[in-house]
């Protein structure tokens, strides 16, 4: 578990679903993360979601909670084969925290975390061109801009480029 300002990053449990469809089920929150984050967000997709992390080992995926309400989630995923030392970052807020500097901290936060625990030399992101705020928050964090993927994506029928970030360990 990680002590934010006001804030915990910490495992998904039991009881989580129903603030996590509250606050994932929002169009804005969903325009810029891939299709794999359900859109709309039911409680069936919370349901299963909480369900397949009860038992994470190593801990990489964290729900942001405010008085044990889910607020957001922020997590790493390991790329495979020759790429297997970078980890992929990725994360969410509810749209009426925005802009209180909370997802900066939770970045910093994992980001310390991953490079103590666990095996990676490399954390990445992929932003979308279209959402700056996330690249401000990675360059406050730290995190570099290391190129544009160009025309690499397709969301909601709209070709964007991609804005890769890292950090080294
Ligand atoms: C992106 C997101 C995580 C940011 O979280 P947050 O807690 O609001 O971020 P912070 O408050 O730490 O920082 C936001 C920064 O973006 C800036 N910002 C906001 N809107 C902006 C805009 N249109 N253009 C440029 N900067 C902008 C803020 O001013 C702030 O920077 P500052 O501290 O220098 O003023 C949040 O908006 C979110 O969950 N969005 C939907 C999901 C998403 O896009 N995830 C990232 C996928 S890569």
């Amino acid at each position: 578990m990680l002590q934010g300002n006001g804030f915990l990053v910490r495992g998904w449990q039991k009881g989580d679903e129903v603030s996590l469809q509250k606050n994932a089920d929002n169009l804005n929150v969903s325009a810029f993360l891939t299709d794999r984050f359900p859109s709309p967000y039911s409680l069936e997709a919370a349901r299963g979601w909480v369900e397949s992390l009860l038992d994470q080992d190593p801990l990489i995926n964290f729900a942001i909670a405010i008085k044990n309400q889910v607020v957001g989630g922020i997590g790493i995923e390991f790329r495979e084969d020759v790429y297997r030392k970078t980890g992929l970052i990725g994360y969410w807020l509810a749209e009426e925290l925005w802009g209180k500097g909370i997802m900066t901290e939770a970045v910093k936060l994992v980001t310390a975390y991953a490079f103590q625990n666990l095996d990676l030399i490399r954390l990445q992101a992929g932003v979308l061109s279209k959402n700056p705020s996330s690249m401000r928050v990675l360059e406050k964090a730290g995190y570099v801009k290391e190129g544009v993927l160009k025309r690499s994506v397709i969301k909601r029928g709209e070709i964007l480029d991609e804005h890769v970030y890292a950090i080294l360990k």
